[in-house]
């Protein structure tokens, strides 16, 4: 009965659907029409000028591999047709915008620019019915629609996992498809160079190759000992950078400097401060390698390395210039990407090169150096009548006077950037990396934290604590696709879909039209045409979820809920499984829960002590980066083993001392306190040492309990009392993170303690 109502209700809803079509991204303005036009395989295309060919070809081929046929071009016809109309630098030339009309007459694409007529051809795919047939029906519609920002990109990482010219074309036509207008094609790093310098072959002889790669998420659990590479010749560049070009898009190339260099100096060694020391005595411990242990290789496993390109050296400069000269003519746009990010400066500090042109030049510090060698490099790049574009890092130091910025490290780069009147490209770690996972339960390998469809969705690259005076120098925004974990085209289109269809709302949609609600609505249309171009994507925004919060009692409430239905199977313990409409199961023992709802399913286990649901407090607060849900985190029962990647259920800090003060309730008797942490070295991560244990029965004057034992084993420090304690009030004092210490990652930063839960007996 309930199902039949539901049904009935839905009616309305339904009719809509079928009326407004699923345009993504959504336009300016739509207006439906009467009537409808057919497309089948005798309707004609009328382009009376060669300039639309782009918008022309691009649609019948969409056609031809999606539908199986394409229609005749001709240059007049007087019959209905697809009528494409130039009416190029009329109206605001620098707008892109388009008009689309459909009546039942016909098709009518007009253009402001030969870009707005090629965007006009994406929404017109977006209007054929997803499902193939002969006759292609679409409803009657007007649209207007152009961009709200300029810059809309993409990156690729082709470095770390190198993608085919046949696959990085595939993903250009994603891009096009998305009204994505540049393309960020990460060339170079410390895992391998993928272009062909003609001047210094060594860089893909040697560089483009390495004797292994880590297995799983770092550190890994080993090494395939498998030769791995590739590289893009010269005309192959050519090749794909017009490939772009017929789809309205510029390709930025990035060429890493000074930092993420092994490649390049596993092919000259001597771009290294240090030719002689070999790249696996830098290399970290916990990670297996593969191979010849001597000498400079290409590294095989992530991160961030010292080994990086010398300032110091005449050498180096010559060679970035010579890389430059033959990058330029390869790669028409105005953009050329020299990286600057995650540069460390361990090698500069111990270089008399180094320190030579510290001394000559008189720079302050590395960081100084690092500029100078990023503003040397700007010159050379301007005076060829390019622009530079960097990591935020190239804040550091003091910024290029022409330098584009791309925010990376959160929007703080793009605001500072903003404010020194440089333009910025935003691309902050927290809402549009494409390596992190698309939700909290992703089963593949993944780097970072979370950012899911609806984190992407809600992104507005005008942050907004910017001046509104700073907002013009945002150019736009643009998602990153590091690929240490993408090895092959389906995992590719896994993190890319259907992230890039929010993305793209982002980027193009304006703010007043933007609605998730009705993303939500076109969201199964848009899977159903990546069904159609047999493109891999995740459901992860239909998955099954949980939410753990407090109940009364010192107790917890389970919550489950996804997008497609709110009937489960549920049970615990093993016990007999219930099928119902869930609401909050109270939890209040240690617990084995599970629930499954068509193939998915969550199992989670509770586990109850002392602390479990208590009040607690966090002084200060933890980092921005990773709040977790605050103090009810360590309180919350669960103890996950998928480590950072859950991120609501760890709390981070980096250089802070805290407290965690537990109320228990009532006075309780207790003898062991036991902290779930993280030992994480490659990541900055180290478990706590030497935390005090002090307790009160009013939570004013507390008294710190001497001589605990504390000992830590496996992620889990035990901290035992002398003798049982009896108290209402716990307090944990966390020192700061130790200094990192050298040869380790990050040597000389704050170490970052991360915790999860604690238990107390
Ligand atoms: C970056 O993610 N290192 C730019
Ligand atoms: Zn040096």
């Amino acid at each position: 009965m309930r199902k039949i109502l539901l049904l009935l209700l839905l009616l309305p809803v339904l009719y809509m659907q079928a009326q407004t079509p699923a345009i993504i991204p959504e336009p300016v303005s739509m207006t439906m029409g009467k009537g409808k036009f057919t497309i089948n395989r005798h309707t004609v295309i009328v382009a009376d000028d060669a300039s639309v060919n782009d918008a022309v070809n691009f649609f019948n081929q969409y056609l031809q591999t999606n539908y199986g046929f394409k229609l005749a071009v001709k240059r007049q016809h007087s019959g209905s047709a697809i009528r494409f109309i130039s009416r190029i630098f009329v109206r605001a030339p620098d707008k892109d915008a388009y008009q689309l009309t459909v009546d039942s007459k016909g098709i009518r694409i007009e253009g402001d620019t030969h870009a707005g007529t090629f965007y006009a051809v994406q929404t017109l795919i977006q209007l054929l019915p997803v499902e193939k047939s002969a006759s292609l029906v679409m409803p009657a519609v007007s649209i207007n629609d152009y961009p709200r920002f300029k810059y809309r990109g993409m990156m690729l990482d082709v470095s770390r996992h190198f993608f085919s010219v046949a696959l990085v074309k595939k993903y250009l036509d994603y891009l096009a498809l998305h009204k994505i207008n540049y393309f960020h094609w990460h060339l170079t790093d410390d895992q391998g160079w993928r272009i062909e310098i003609k001047k210094y072959p060594m860089l893909t002889q040697t560089g483009a190759w390495r004797n292994g790669t880590l297995v799983g998420r770092y550190p890994g659990t080993g090494n395939t000992h498998q030769r791995y590479g590739g590289y893009y010749t010269q005309a192959q560049i050519k090749e794909v950078v017009a490939y772009a070009a017929a789809r309205y898009i510029t390709v930025v190339p990035e060429i890493e400097m000074p930092g993420h260099g092994s490649a390049a100096i596993a092919a000259y060694p001597e771009l290294s401060c240090f030719p002689q020391r070999s790249t696996y005595s830098y290399y970290p411990k916990e990670c297996v390698w593969s191979g010849d242990t001597t000498g400079k290789q290409v590294q095989q496993t992530w991160g961030v390395f010292d080994d990086v390109f010398c300032a110091g050296k005449e050498q180096t400069f010559q060679f970035l210039q010579d890389v430059i000269d033959e990058i330029i003519p390869l790669f028409p746009g105005q953009y050329i990407h020299v990286g600057g990010d995650e540069c460390p400066k361990e090698n500069w500090k111990q270089c008399p090169d180094c320190q030579q042109r510290i001394r000559t030049n008189g720079l302050k510090d590395e960081h100084e150096l690092q500029s100078y060698l990023i503003q040397r490099m700007e010159k050379y790049i301007n005076q060829k009548g390019r622009k530079l574009i960097g990591w935020d890092e190239i804040l550091e130091g003091g910024l290029a006077p022409n330098a584009t910025v791309m925010s990376w490290r959160g929007e703080k780069g793009g605001i500072e950037a903003a404010a020194q009147k440089h333009p910025v490209i935003m691309t902050p770690t927290t809402y549009v990396y494409f390596d992190y996972a698309q939700s909290r339960r992703e089963d593949s390998v993944t780097n970072g934290g979370v950012n899911d469809l609806e984190k992407i969705y809600g992104y507005n690259p005008i942050p907004s604590a910017m001046p509104d005076t700073d907002t013009v120098f945002v150019l736009g925004a643009q998602a990153n696709m590091w690929t240490e974990y993408i090895t092959n085209q389906r995992k590719l289109e896994y993190m890319l879909f259907p992230r890039l269809a929010a993305l793209s709302e982002v980027l193009w949609t304006p703010l007043a039209k933007k609605s998730m609600e009705n993303f939500v609505r076109k969201l199964p249309v848009q899977l159903k045409r990546y069904d159609r171009w047999k493109a891999n994507y995740s459901r992860a925004f239909y998955q099954l979820k949980q939410k753990v919060t407090r109940a009364p009692g010192h107790a917890l409430y389970w919550e489950l809920s996804s997008r497609s239905d709110d009937w489960m199977t549920i049970n615990f313990n093993g016990g007999d499984s219930v099928w119902g409409y869930v609401k909050p199961q109270l939890i209040d023992r240690d617990t084995r829960a599970y629930a499954r709802q068509g193939d998915q399913s969550i199992s989670q286990k509770f586990l109850f002590n002392k602390a479990t649901a208590k009040d607690a407090t966090l002084n200060p607060a933890p980092s921005k980066n990773y709040p977790g849900e605050g103090s009810f985190t360590l309180v919350n029962g669960i103890i996950t083993e998928r480590k950072l990647q859950e991120a609501d259920y760890w709390i981070g800090y980096q250089g802070t001392a805290f407290t965690i003060t537990i109320d228990l309730d009532r006075d309780d008797n207790f003898s062991e306190i036991k902290l779930a942490t993280l030992q994480q070295p490659s990541s900055w991560i180290y478990a706590p040492a030497a935390i005090g244990v002090s307790v009160s029965d009013d939570k004013v004057n507390f008294r710190e309990i001497k001589d605990i034992v504390s000992s830590f084993n496996q992620n889990e420090l035990t901290i035992k009392l002398p003798q049982t304690a009896k108290a209402r009030f716990l307090r944990l004092h966390v020192p700061e993170g130790q200094r990192i210490p050298a040869g380790a990652p990050g040597a000389g930063s704050k170490a970052w303690v991360f915790l999860q839960e604690v238990s107390v007996n």
